[in-house]
Formats: structure tokens, sequence, C-alpha cells
């Protein structure tokens, strides 16, 4: 597979630190009520930097947890499968529960989890995504909290990857890719 030359930056890294400040902001103002901790549950492994970011920013006690799942494998191309790589360690049952994504595209990875997790009986379960690309939406997926909507486009940095690589660039980066759905 030929690797794509670095991307040409879409989000600024100031720019983002905005995007997660104004997250954290909204967030912390809808959970202060919440009776116990709020459980914050990063899909891996896109969303591992933005939920760093982000639980820095939630100015209320919490806990974090994982879940492993994979979409795409190592392509851009979407499979439209999700398979769960890794489980949560935390009983979520009777908790408030902030799912955190990197990105919706189609919308079927979050909706899957949201739905997975909510058999699960949380108290609330609500889904925080730092990016969103509503034209690319095959399913009503909620997402309660988004960080920025963006075109159609292929994006790499600050978590998300393409063929696992360009996850540790400290912006948003667009790579031009031809085919995806
Ligand atoms: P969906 O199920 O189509 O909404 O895809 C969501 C998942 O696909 C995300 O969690 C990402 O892992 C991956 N994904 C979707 N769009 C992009 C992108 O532009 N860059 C990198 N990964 C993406």
């Amino acid at each position: 597979m030929d690797m794509p030359e670095v991307p040409a930056c879409l989000i600024a890294a100031a720019e983002i630190h905005k995007i997660v400040r104004r997250l954290g902001v909204e967030i912390t103002a809808c959970y202060r009520h919440c009776p116990r901790e709020l459980v914050v549950i990063g899909l891996l492994k896109g969303a591992f930097i933005f939920m760093a970011d982000l639980v820095r920013q939630i100015d209320l006690p919490l806990v974090i947890d994982f879940l492993g799942v994979s979409s795409y494998g190592d392509t851009a191309l979407s499979s439209g499968e999700i398979h769960l790589t890794m489980d949560l360690a935390t009983d979520i049952s009777g908790r408030d529960v902030l799912l955190v994504e990197d990105i919706v595209d189609t919308g079927v990875t979050v909706e899957t989890v949201r739905r997975l997790l909510a058999q699960r009986q949380p108290r609330s379960l609500k889904v925080c995504a730092f990016l969103s690309k509503p034209e690319c939406r095959r399913v009503d997926a909620q997402v309660d909290f988004i960080g920025r909507e963006i075109e159609n486009a292929f994006v790499v940095g600050y978590g998300l990857d393409y063929a696992q690589s360009f996850r540790h660039l400290p912006f948003v980066g667009k790579i031009g890719l031809s085919g995806k759905k």
C-alpha cells in the first residue's frame, strides 16, 4: 500500500484546543448534577488523544475506560462491520456514561456501540465526537456533543489514522484518497 504524503493542515493545534475546551464546558454543564462520577468511555484507537485532552477539560469527578473497536481494517474503505476488540472493565449499569468517538462518518460505529452500551442499562448515555461528516451519514446516529463538522474528506492526525499511520500528528490534516464509499 502506498503511503500518502504528509497531509495538509485542516484544523491547527490551536483550534483543536479551543474546540476541546468548549466541549469540556458543555459537558461539565450537562453533568453537573450527576449523583456519581461520570464514566467517560473512549473508543480505541482513534479517540485516545482527543479523550486525553477532553477529560482534562471536564471539571467534574469522573472515571475513564476504553472500548476497543475496529471497523475499517487497514484501509480507508468502510466495511460496515464493527468488531469489538476489547471490552470495558467497568460495570456501567446505573451510571452516567459519555461515549467518546474521534469521528462520525456513516454513523454505523458510534450507533452500534451506543446500542451495545445501552443494553447494559446505564442511568444515562450520551455521545461526544470530535469530528462529524454529516454528508456521509448512512444511519441516524445520536451524537450529543460535536467538536466540529467537516466536509467529506479523509482526515488524519490527532489520533486519526490512515493504515495506522499519522495518529501522532498534533493537527488534523486532509489526505487525498479516491474511492472512499
Ligand atoms: P463510521 O462507522 O462510518 O461512522 O466510521 C467511524 C470510524 O471510521 C471512526 O471511528 C474512524 O476510526 C474511522 N474514520 C471515519 N472517517 C475517517 C477519517 O476521515 N479518517 C480516519 N478515520 C476515519
